[in-house]
């Protein structure tokens, strides 16, 4: 069984107690992952290069990427290797095994996809080393900048580990009320950080699913529908969905899912039946402020799941996102192949014979 610790934030200001809180939770084969976001802005500050940010996001340019290297190898990466050894743990530093692809966009050298080489890793662990691993990846032109709990999941996921552990200074874990949660093993976090318990319509994550941990695919509430209705609006703006208004939504809230990221709605889907036999996956979205990657599919796949147990034979989905729908297995169809979507809400529709959606299905026997 293996384990990832992933460590940030202010812990590492002081090496030598983050290697305390690491020595008590690293039994067996153990990974470190780390960032240092508030030593990079220190030097940056230092170097006089203006921290910029975009949805959250460090925009990297190469003076920025210059000063992510000085502090996250040159600082951190040094005193935390050197804090565990002292400690007698056997730690060693590892630059290469985290690969990515420059994410498109504004951000400059900013890694997306983000992925770990399993058998570099595995080799050091089998001899009974700690591979410590900083939140910078290699592209393919240049070195990325990446994001820590994405570098934290995709080394979990390479060493299909057991456990996936967040060091964190943060207080604790909000739920939905923004209270503090009294224990940290509830089960929603026992889902983020045991990973192989196996998913489930309640939204666990299972192996393959690291990515998706934390994010919680259940029932919509009524206190979702504003989030869902707003999200819903956002795409509604640019002509790629069908607004949805509260009213419509409230009445059929039941056919709703929403994805639950620690209290804050990151999707939704919908899923309705035509016939006995046939059902809609509608209002598919993911928040365009929270982007987590593998939400949508998550989503469609708890649809899925949900028309299965309702003895469903076919699912279908009038999109603009044919390639998304394809890569979860749907094929396309003629219109005129769901004619009960058709005569139901088709000819009420304003672009009724005129429409750009692509028809697609999937059947589930
Ligand atoms: C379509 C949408 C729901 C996908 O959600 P998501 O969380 O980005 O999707 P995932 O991260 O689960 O992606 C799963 C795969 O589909 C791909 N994908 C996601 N959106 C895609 C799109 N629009 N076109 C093609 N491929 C897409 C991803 O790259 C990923 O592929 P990979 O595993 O090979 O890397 C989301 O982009 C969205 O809300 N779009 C705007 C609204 C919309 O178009 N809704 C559908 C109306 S029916």
């Amino acid at each position: 069984m293996t384990k990832v610790v992933k460590i940030g934030g202010a812990l590492l200001e002081n090496p030598a107690k983050a290697v305390n809180e690491i020595r008590s939770l690293a039994r067996g084969r153990t990974a470190i992952v780390h960032g240092g976001g508030m030593q990079i802005t220190r030097m940056l500050e230092r170097m006089n290069v203006p921290s910029t940010f975009i949805e959250g996001l460090r925009v990297t340019d190469e003076s920025t990427l210059a000063a992510v290297c000085a502090a996250l190898l040159g600082e951190v990466h040094t005193a935390l290797i050197q804090a565990l050894y002292q400690q007698g743990l056997p730690a060693v530093g590892i630059v290469g095994v985290v690969r990515a692809e420059k994410k498109s966009g504004p951000w400059g050298f900013v890694g997306a996809n983000v992925r770990a080489d399993a058998t570099s890793l595995n080799a050091i662990l089998d001899r009974g080393k700690m591979p410590v691993i900083p939140t910078l990846a290699m592209g393919k032109n240049s070195l990325l900048n990446v994001n820590g709990d994405e570098t934290a999941a995709a080394v979990a996921v390479a060493l299909e580990c057991s456990e996936l552990l967040f060091l964190t200074d943060v207080e604790g874990v909000k739920d939905a009320g923004s209270k503090f949660r009294q224990r940290r093993h509830d089960s929603k976090i026992e889902s983020r950080e045991s990973c192989h318990g196996g998913r489930s319509w309640s939204g666990a994550c299972g192996p393959d699913d690291l990515r998706r941990c934390g994010v919680n695919i259940r029932p919509a509430t009524h206190t979702d529908i504003d989030t869902i209705v707003s999200m819903i609006a956002h795409y509604a703006a640019q002509g790629i969905m069908l607004p949805r208004s509260h009213s419509g939504l409230a009445e059929s809230l039941s056919n709703y899912v929403v994805a639950d990221l620690d209290g804050q709605i990151v999707g939704c889907g919908g899923l309705e039946q035509y016939s006995s036999s046939t059902a809609e996956i509608f209002g598919l979205a993911t928040s365009p402020n929270k982007p987590v990657r593998g939400t949508g599919s998550a989503i469609v796949e708890a649809l899925i799941e949900k028309a299965r147990s309702g003895n469903i034979a076919h699912v279908f989905a009038l999109t603009l996102a044919p390639a998304f729908f394809q890569k979860m297995g749907f094929r396309t169809v003629q219109h005129t192949h769901l004619p009960m979507k058709v005569w139901k809400d088709c000819i009420a529709c304003p672009k009724y014979g005129n429409c750009d959606e692509i028809a697609m299905v999937l059947d589930l026997n």
